[in-house]
């Protein structure tokens, strides 16, 4: 049963350095959900580990850290029904070169190490990871106001 959930969705710094954020949330906006949160940071070294933590074996994770501690990050919150999934299906396959021409990472991506945008892949790993990147402050409720602005 498709639930109201939120998601955190990230621009690498690779998407952020080629441009493409506004393309990114534009997809998302377009597709109907809300944005909840967003902001522009460099985290730290510490801060990824902790974000990948349960990849910290795997061979790539060095130069994973390396990559996404490059640049700056978007990291941002989207809000809506079946959010997670949904969102993962706009990203694409993880290896770009499996992505479905229309997705994120089919559009712009050939590479999984330089793969442009991140996005949760469970609705634990959503809570985790929003949790990990904004304090509660940041998380913004909002609801679309009469419209009042449109003539
Ligand atoms: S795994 O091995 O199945 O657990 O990995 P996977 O779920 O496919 O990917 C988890 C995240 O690791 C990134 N990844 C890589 N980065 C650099 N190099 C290589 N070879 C590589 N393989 C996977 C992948 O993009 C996932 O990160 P996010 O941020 O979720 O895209």
């Amino acid at each position: 049963m498709p639930a109201i959930e939120r998601t955190f969705i990230a621009v690498k710094p690779d998407g952020v350095q080629r441009g493409l954020v506004g393309n990114i949330i534009a997809r998302f906006e377009a597709r109907g959900f809300r944005l909840v949160a967003l902001k522009l940071v460099r985290p730290g070294k510490e801060h990824l580990e902790q974000h990948y933590a349960e990849l910290k074996d795997k061979p790539f994770f060095p130069g994973l850290i390396e990559y996404m501690n490059s640049g700056p990050i978007v990291a941002m919150v989207w809000e809506g029904l079946d959010v997670v999934k949904t969102g993962r299906a706009m990203l694409g396959a993880t290896n770009p070169l499996a992505s479905a021409p229309g997705t994120i990472r089919g559009d712009y991506a050939i590479a999984v190490g330089r793969n442009v945008a991140h996005g949760s892949d469970s609705v634990e790993n959503a809570e985790r990871e929003i949790a990990l990147w904004f304090k509660p402050e940041e998380l913004v409720d909002w609801e679309q106001s009469q419209k009042a602005w449109i003539y």
